[in-house]
């Protein structure tokens, strides 16, 4: 049996570019690097961020000793209520799921560029006039990269190198050996960490041979069929504007947990998002609970009914 998700395998390219546009002096080698840049221009006193994300994002913070405040989410994956900002704070937005884009559309209209739109789950989405990052190996076969936007759509000329990642796991998975694999795969995200070099060379080529258009498409359906499949047992309830988002996952909490293990078992490989939040507090009791019981489920290019289809049975006998 074949299995489903879990990390990516090396792209199939097309032989035309696709134009998607971006300079490499815009890029970094991961999420995290580009959020360190944009705290390192705006130097504020403090920053606001959700208490349901993953330690990668207080990485920069942490480093350039900026004080910060969890603030809690909803189930509609939105602020229970916006902090109160000086001039000189900033809220960090997370685009969860790559569902949010409307939400932090309209905060960025309240809180202008003291907002830092995060897109690591959300790569097709746009950056709303005000600082953004995304993390390329979320969505798609590269080993790292990192599109950092600012406000004014100005990019700072930078002399830096180009980041050297490791790429057999991406090989390896390609090639059908996924436990050896995974095992390169683990260890290549460990390695992530804050740095100034460009992305890639390789992953600025397969980002520009990329048939960005059909993997948008399949995203869409995918999560649609989940949509129309899954809704009546899922306790998250979000809708999606193909205006500007395109899913990452199709975010499943079902009303009679399900253990990440169980999926696992039956060769369908959900991640956990994250683990990190059952350690901020009992005041996080939802993101604890969600970080428990979330079932991301993969709608990405690889697959398609087939696929789906496969979850939806699992689930259904459970
Ligand atoms: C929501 C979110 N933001 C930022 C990051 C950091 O991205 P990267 O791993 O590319 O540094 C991650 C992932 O680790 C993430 O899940």
């Amino acid at each position: 049996m074949n299995v489903i998700g879990g990390f990516f395998e090396e792209e199939n390219l097309n032989d035309n570019k696709n134009g998607f546009p971006f300079l490499e002096d815009q890029t970094y080698s991961n999420g995290r690097s580009a959020l360190y840049e944009i705290l390192q221009i705006c130097q504020p006193t403090k920053i606001f961020l959700p208490a349901y994300t993953c330690d990668a994002v207080l990485e920069p913070i942490l480093k350039l000793q900026i004080p910060y405040s969890f603030v809690e989410i909803n189930n509609q994956m939105e602020f229970v209520a916006l902090p109160d900002l000086k001039s000189s704070e900033v809220l960090l937005g997370i685009n969860y799921f790559g569902l949010k884009g409307t939400y932090l559309k309209e905060i960025s209209t309240q809180l202008g560029t003291n907002l830092i739109i995060d897109n690591s789950q959300a790569f097709y989405s746009s950056n709303w006039n005000t600082w953004a990052f995304n993390s390329l190996r979320k969505y798609f076969g590269v080993p790292d990269g990192s599109i950092l936007y600012t406000p004014d759509g100005s990019t700072p000329k930078r002399t830096h190198s180009y980041n050297l990642p490791k790429i057999e796991h991406l090989k390896l998975r390609k090639n059908g050996a996924i436990d050896l694999g995974y095992k390169l795969y683990k260890e290549s995200e460990k390695e992530q960490a804050i740095s100034d070099k460009k992305m890639s060379n390789y992953s600025s080529e397969v980002l520009q041979h990329l048939n960005l258009k059909s993997i948008r498409q399949r995203r869409i359906e995918n999560f649609n069929y989940l949509v129309n499949a899954l809704s009546k047992w899922n306790q998250l309830d979000l809708s999606i504007n193909i205006k500007h988002d395109v899913p990452l996952c199709y975010p499943f909490w079902p009303k009679n947990p399900i253990p990440h293990a169980k999926f696992w078992n039956h060769g369908i490989y959900v991640p956990v998002f994250w683990k990190e939040c059952l350690k901020r507090g009992a005041k996080y009791k939802f993101e604890s609970v969600l970080s428990a019981e979330l079932i991301p489920l993969p709608v990405d290019h690889r697959y398609d009914e087939e696929e789906m289809n496969r979850m939806i049975e699992f689930i259904s006998i459970q």
